[in-house]
């Protein structure tokens, strides 16, 4: 027997932790098929019919795949209009998890954004995070807030390999609370993981150090918590002292440092919908369930079904499952130093749900006028039927600091192949980057350009 267990321990490979009991098929397309569909949505990828895809990067968001035990959660929900069971279910999943007094569940994590910050934001206020994900940053200035992203400096170098690159930097945090006065700044926010720089955690010490000049000044700290096993899974494997600790406890003492978070169930709790929003304020929770009411719904269900409810209270336990954390990192992983290795630049280094494509480093002859990013994205459909996701000058136009091609990892929905896939395709594209031209805007809509604007090849299609 002992023997038997050494001999299993020596298989070096991580597996994907599950079987497959439900399959979708893939629909393969020709290259010539899939130009005249590049055509047809103007190339913005965003425009393509789901089915005309192969391997879907677009967002890691809601598209995961539940479990069995999430299907059998389901069924078990209780659709009562208040105090439904699946209510209960999560509230104490979450109250295992967070410790925080209040939750309220919402439709997904911006509406618990918008609720949050139309209670504490007024005009001419500041809210910091070590990088605000752009529904976060609208729904604070849609408050005539203000939202500013303090990275740590070295997070602006993309091949920088540093174990904690979503960090805030502290001092700037300081210096900006001394400039604006503390009566300014509502809250303190720290992405989990820092999605928008890169998918880079945050490490405990950090948020320790930023919990401390919270309290110093009487600030709340709110975590966007949408990825914060990935986050605990990357301070157990990184940092100094953690890695005999669970995820969960991990977790657990991250969410102890906060007094509140909004979350995006869509993530890291593999639900298809739906979210919540964390405070240990009273009076805060108070004015934020009255606005819930108002939007979302009764503040036993938040705009969700009883089911949703209850597949996302099972998916928080799932989420912080060890063998779970390591193959998901290590997929993350593979994907990106397979590519990064044979000379494709990627933020360094890989994150936890996703890979950023370096666009302006590897295609210096389009520049950021002709958006690289989007020619890449463009090019990696054409050629692969692989869908991603520009991050750069479509989407932020004149504010971009970057020209990146994010490829996120939906959760245990693509095997080891289908990653092998993605490497072979961006190897080819690599191989022949220089042939690779340029975009240029036809049409485009006054705002959310990268929903919705048209673009042609430059020189002509
Ligand atoms: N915060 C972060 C860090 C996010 O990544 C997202 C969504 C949200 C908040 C908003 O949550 O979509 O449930 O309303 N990110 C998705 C993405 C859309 O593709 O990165 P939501």
């Amino acid at each position: 027997m002992t023997r038997l267990r050494a001999t299993i321990r020596s298989v070096r490979t991580i597996i994907e932790p599950f079987r497959i009991k439900s399959v979708e098929p893939l629909r393969q397309t020709s290259p010539e098929e899939r130009e005249v569909f590049l055509r047809e949505a103007g190339y913005n990828l965003f425009k393509l019919a789901a089915r005309d895809i192969l391997i879907d990067l677009l967002t890691d968001s809601g598209t995961g795949a539940m479990s069995t035990e999430q299907w059998a959660a389901v069924m078990r929900g209780d659709e009562s209009y208040a105090g439904s069971d699946s209510f209960f279910r999560l509230k104490s999943a979450c109250d295992r998890l967070t410790g925080f007094r209040h939750m309220i569940p919402t439709h997904q994590g911006r509406a618990a954004e918008r609720i949050l910050f139309t209670v504490l934001c007024k005009a001419g206020d500041v809210v910091p995070s070590n990088t605000h994900f752009d529904t976060t940053r609208a729904n604070i200035e849609f408050t005539g807030a203000r939202a500013v992203d303090l990275p740590i400096p070295e997070a602006a170098d993309t091949q920088a390999r540093l174990d904690f690159k979503g960090n805030m930097d502290v001092a700037a945090l300081e210096t900006l609370i001394e400039r604006e006065g503390r009566a300014r700044i509502p809250l303190v926010m720290l992405t989990v993981t820092n999605n928008s720089g890169g998918g880079q955690p945050v490490s405990m010490a950090n948020i320790e150090a930023v919990k401390r000049v919270c309290e110093a000044r009487g600030i709340p700290l709110y975590l966007d918590a949408c990825r914060f096993a990935e986050n605990a899974w990357f301070i157990r494997e990184r940092e100094p002292g953690y890695a005999t600790c669970t995820p969960r406890e991990i977790a657990q003492k991250m969410f102890s440092l906060a007094d509140g978070c909004t979350f995006s169930a869509k993530k890291d709790a593999f639900a298809n919908i739906g979210g919540f929003l964390c405070s240990n304020d009273d009076r805060v929770a108070q004015q934020e369930t009255n606005l819930l009411i108002l939007t979302e719904g009764f503040p036993t269900y938040g705009g969700l079904a009883g089911r949703d409810l209850d597949a996302i209270a099972t998916g928080l336990d799932e989420v912080l499952d060890p063998d779970y954390l390591r193959y998901r990192i290590a997929s993350t992983e593979y994907l990106g130093r397979h590519i990064a290795d044979r000379g494709v630049p990627i933020v360094e280094p890989p994150g936890g749900h996703a890979i950023y494509i370096d666009a302006a480093r590897m295609l210096p002859h389009i520049p950021p006028a002709q958006f690289p990013g989007q020619a890449l994205a463009v090019e990696l459909y054409r050629h692969a039927g692989i869908r991603s996701v520009e991050i750069g000058s479509v989407m932020f136009g004149a504010a971009a600091r970057h020209e990146l091609l994010r490829l996120a990892i939906p959760r245990r929905v693509y095997t080891q192949s289908h990653i092998d896939y993605v490497v072979e395709a961006i190897l080819e594209v690599n191989a022949r980057k220089h042939e690779i031209r340029g975009l240029e805007i036809v049409e485009e809509p006054p705002f959310l350009r990268h929903f919705s604007a048209k673009f042609r090849p430059v020189g002509g299609a």
